[in-house]
């Protein structure tokens, strides 16, 4: 039997992939993945257990062990719920550490790939049209200026009660894109075959209705049920 669709949605952080990919989800009634949750929660397991962030042999071996359960809207890990936890910034700048070991990517894979089930998947991260989905019947490679990420991921800490300069901010975001855009293992890029998005000045709804328009192209429709919920 043919393996369930995909729909592949990187870019780089705050480019508003984790939102257009939610709602795109919802609309279709198909599975997501959200991809950077997990190299979160291998980052927030280490320090939770002194696991030194570059010692990619005992990153690898505990995150093996990592049970990840994946809803949508939360994600516990080992039966603990760390949704609030792993959005913390010092969590940002670890997963970003942690996501330059293929050891750890390697693990993780396993568990992204066994989420492709039926009636089909969205998923959102930096390599899913180039390294884990490379079949996905749609990809799409979603970016915005840096200014512009850096003022949404400002107002996203500041709702959730988090104090966090604009600058210093910026200058993480920076950081983070440019471990992401070098790396030798799946560096952060967009797939030969994507459909490429600058969100700079888009209302999320218009980037929504655009990547649905693209899905719709290629007979990807909703059936409206997730299964196994
Ligand atoms: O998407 P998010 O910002 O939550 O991802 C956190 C970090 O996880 C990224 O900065 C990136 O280093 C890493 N990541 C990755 N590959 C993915 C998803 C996330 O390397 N597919």
């Amino acid at each position: 039997m043919a393996n369930p669709p995909v729909i592949a949605i990187d870019g780089p952080s705050s480019s508003g992939k984790g939102t257009v990919a939610t709602l795109v989800a919802e609309r279709l009634g198909w599975h997501l993945l959200d991809s950077g949750a997990l190299y979160r929660g291998v980052a927030w397991a280490a320090i939770q257990r002194r696991i030194d962030l570059d010692d990619a042999s005992a990153l690898e071996a505990m995150t093996r062990q990592l049970v990840f359960e994946i809803r949508p809207g939360n994600i516990h890990i080992d039966g603990i719920d760390v949704t609030q936890a792993i959005r913390e910034e010092p969590i940002s700048v670890g997963s970003s550490r942690v996501a330059r070991l293929k050891p750890v990517r390697d693990a993780l894979r396993i568990v992204q790939v066994g989420m492709r089930r039926p009636p089909g998947l969205v998923a959102d991260g930096r390599d899913m049209g180039t390294k884990v989905f490379p079949t996905a019947e749609l990809k799409v490679f979603l970016d915005a200026s840096v200014e512009e990420r850096a003022r949404r991921r400002h107002k996203q800490l500041i709702d959730k009660g988090s104090s966090v300069s604009l600058c210093d901010l910026f200058a993480s975001l920076r950081a983070r894109d440019e471990r992401d855009r070098s790396r030798s293992v799946s560096p952060l890029r967009a797939a030969e075959d994507a459909v490429m998005i600058d969100t700079t000045e888009m209302p999320i709804s218009a980037v929504v209705e655009e990547v649905l328009g693209h899905a719709a192209e290629r007979s990807l429709t909703g059936s409206g049920t997730r299964r196994g919920e």
